[in-house]
């Protein structure tokens, strides 16, 4: 299988350069914010979403080169990213992040909250210092959206009467968006066409929810070392994703264990059982699929380069995850 090294190779070293970009923007300011940030960089991370970014702007670029906005788009996006997984690990109690401790667990909670406010602090002011109010206005969009999908995924904790579309708009708001709007707004550097904007929107939008939709399966079927992160906690934390919501549908008994939060001897495990002896993985694979399929779908109009080519194999990379 393609690791994501390999697929991200025309922008390798973007990326590199991109590293220690990021450390020196965060390098002003606190010594135990600026160390807790620094952790999480350190630790890498697949680095998917400035991957995205760098890959769109080159593909889109005459003569292939970079502009430093764009580079800085794909900054941005990064450190909104680790941002949002700083404070989602303190909600999910998580222990682990990219094969290491977590910010709140390596420091305290405080440190965790505030680094991550730190995180977004900078984002916006270097998304301002961009001077172009298009693309102030899609990545702001992001943050608000990165909020509101994490309160909606709390207020439907243990909600067995979730539907797949709530489920589904939580997910647009917690991964796609970011994914959608920062690839919009490098084709707004870029100077492309409304239409053309849309489809990399569309592009980010499906390739977003496939990636999210892959990670929920793997959180039923991989390991914690595989992820670098706990594995088998969603559905223990009431968090009823793709997988769940299938099941309850050929297993309906399971929205009674979920209602009762587990409370009884044995009600995790059977709950499950549930999942695992359904279609239910079988059918988010599928889901996960056909947004993989229509994500390729919406760059077919780019100029032949390797950066297309490399974009065009992402989506596969994404569905990769699972084997
Ligand atoms: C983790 O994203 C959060 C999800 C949307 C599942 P990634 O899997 O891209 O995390 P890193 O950046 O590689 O650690
Ligand atoms: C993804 O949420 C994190 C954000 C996009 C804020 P999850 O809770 O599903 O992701 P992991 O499993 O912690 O990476
Ligand atoms: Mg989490
Ligand atoms: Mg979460």
């Amino acid at each position: 299988m393609t690791t994501v090294t390999e697929l991200l190779q025309p922008v390798e070293l973007d990326l590199e350069a991109l590293l220690s970009d990021l450390r020196s923007l965060i390098g002003a300011g606190h010594p135990i914010l600026q160390a807790a940030a620094e952790h999480l960089f350190s630790a890498g991370g697949k680095k998917v979403r400035p991957g995205i970014v760098l890959l769109i702007s080159r593909a889109l670029s005459s003569d292939g080169d970079l502009s430093p906005r764009h580079r800085r788009l794909a900054e941005i996006t990064e450190m909104i990213h680790t941002a949002s997984l700083v404070h989602d690990d303190v909600v999910d109690e998580a222990a682990t992040r990219r094969g290491v401790e977590t910010v709140h667990s390596r420091f305290n909670h405080r440190v965790a909250v505030l680094a991550g406010d730190f995180l977004f602090a900078q984002a916006s002011w270097h998304l301002a210092n961009l001077d172009n109010l298009d693309v102030v206005k899609l990545l702001s969009r992001v943050i608000m959206d990165l909020a509101d999908g994490e309160v909606k995924q709390g207020l439907y904790r243990y909600h067995s009467g979730q539907s797949f579309s709530t489920y589904l708009e939580k997910t647009y708001c917690k991964t796609a968006s970011l994914i959608a709007n920062s690839a919009q707004a490098a084709g707004v550097l870029s100077g492309q066409n409304n239409q053309e904007l849309k489809q990399l929107h569309h592009f980010g939008r499906q390739l977003g929810l496939a990636f999210q939709i892959v990670d929920d399966i793997l959180d039923f079927t991989g390991s914690d070392q595989q992820l670098g992160k706990p594995a088998a906690k969603d559905l223990a934390s009431g968090y009823l994703t793709a997988p769940a919501l299938y099941a309850m549908e050929t297993h309906p008994s399971l929205a009674g264990l979920i209602d009762r939060e587990f409370a009884s001897e044995g009600d995790l495990e059977k709950a499950l059982d549930f999942v695992h002896n359904s279609d239910a993985i079988l059918r988010s694979r599928k889901l996960a699929e056909n947004f993989s399929k229509e994500a390729k779908e919406a760059i077919k109009w780019l100029p032949d380069s390797p950066s297309k080519k490399a974009l065009s194999e992402l989506p596969d990379f994404v569905l990769g995850r699972l084997y």
